[in-house]
């Protein structure tokens, strides 16, 4: 892969791109499996994480998982326990293992307590802040949008939510192609992000 001797910074578009049409050949979810048991003490052995440190997997979408493994790697996305986890797996082990996460069912574990400004909030957005309505690429329910690469945020952890939320908020987390998440989640209060999270909870 030439994407490891070019800087960081240059490479998100080029990982983007990458993630998944140079697949050589077909995603194979039980090759995938067959190593997914090296990520089943941190994300569980379906990808439904028991640990609130750790994010569930399950069903969030093929493009969107192979997208982050790629990120990873080349360090579009930066997180020292991921990065060492993809360092000796290549492009077919992402597609691979992407495959074998998206086929898995999410288990939402859904709150009731309802938060009415999460939710105004998730489906309108605030438009004098500059966030747009999440519902429109995240869908109503947070299913959302597997051939578009926007992840489904029901049965999400809800503390590595609040933590992504920050993180693209201060710019940490940066691997959203053209902005998007950047710039949805730059307006937000830290109330907000809690009544999103909230809010998400209820999802089913
Ligand atoms: C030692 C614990 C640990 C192991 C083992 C581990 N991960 Fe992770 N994983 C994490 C943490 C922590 C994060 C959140 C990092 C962040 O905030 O970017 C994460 C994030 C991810 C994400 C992004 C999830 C999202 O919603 O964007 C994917 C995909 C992922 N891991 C896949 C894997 C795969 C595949 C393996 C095995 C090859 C693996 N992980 C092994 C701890 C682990
Ligand atoms: C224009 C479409 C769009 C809108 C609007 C949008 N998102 Fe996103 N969101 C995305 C995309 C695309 C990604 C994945 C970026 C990537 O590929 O790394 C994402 C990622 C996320 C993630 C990370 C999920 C994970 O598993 O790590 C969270 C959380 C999230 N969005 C929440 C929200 C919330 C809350 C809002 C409303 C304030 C919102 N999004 C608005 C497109 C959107």
């Amino acid at each position: 892969m030439p994407t490891l001797t070019l800087p960081a910074r240059a490479l998100g578009a080029i990982a983007l791109s990458m993630a998944l049409p140079l697949t050589a050949a077909p995603a194979d979810p039980a090759a995938g499996q067959a190593k997914a048991a090296a990520c089943a003490a941190c994300h569980g052995p379906v990808g439904v994480s028991a640990n609130p440190a750790f994010p569930s997997l399950a069903g969030l979408g093929e493009r969107y998982l192979a997208k982050q493994l790629a990120d990873y790697k080349s360090g579009a996305r930066q997180n020292p326990i991921m990065a060492g986890q993809v360092a000796a797996l290549n492009e077919q082990d992402f597609a691979n293992l992407a495959a074998f996460y998206a086929a898995q069912q999410a288990a939402p574990k859904p709150s009731e307590t309802a938060s009415p400004e999460g939710r105004a909030l998730y489906m309108a957005g605030r438009p004098q802040d500059g966030i747009p309505a999440c519902a429109a690429c995240h869908g109503p329910d947070g299913h959302g949008n597997a051939p578009a690469g926007y992840p489904a945020l029901r049965g999400q952890v809800g503390a590595y939510l609040e933590a992504s939320l920050k993180g693209y908020r201060a710019g940490t987390r940066a691997n959203d192609a053209n902005n998007v998440m950047r710039a949805a989640a730059k307006g937000l209060t830290d109330a907000d992000i809690t009544a999103l999270t909230a809010h998400i909870a209820t999802f089913r």
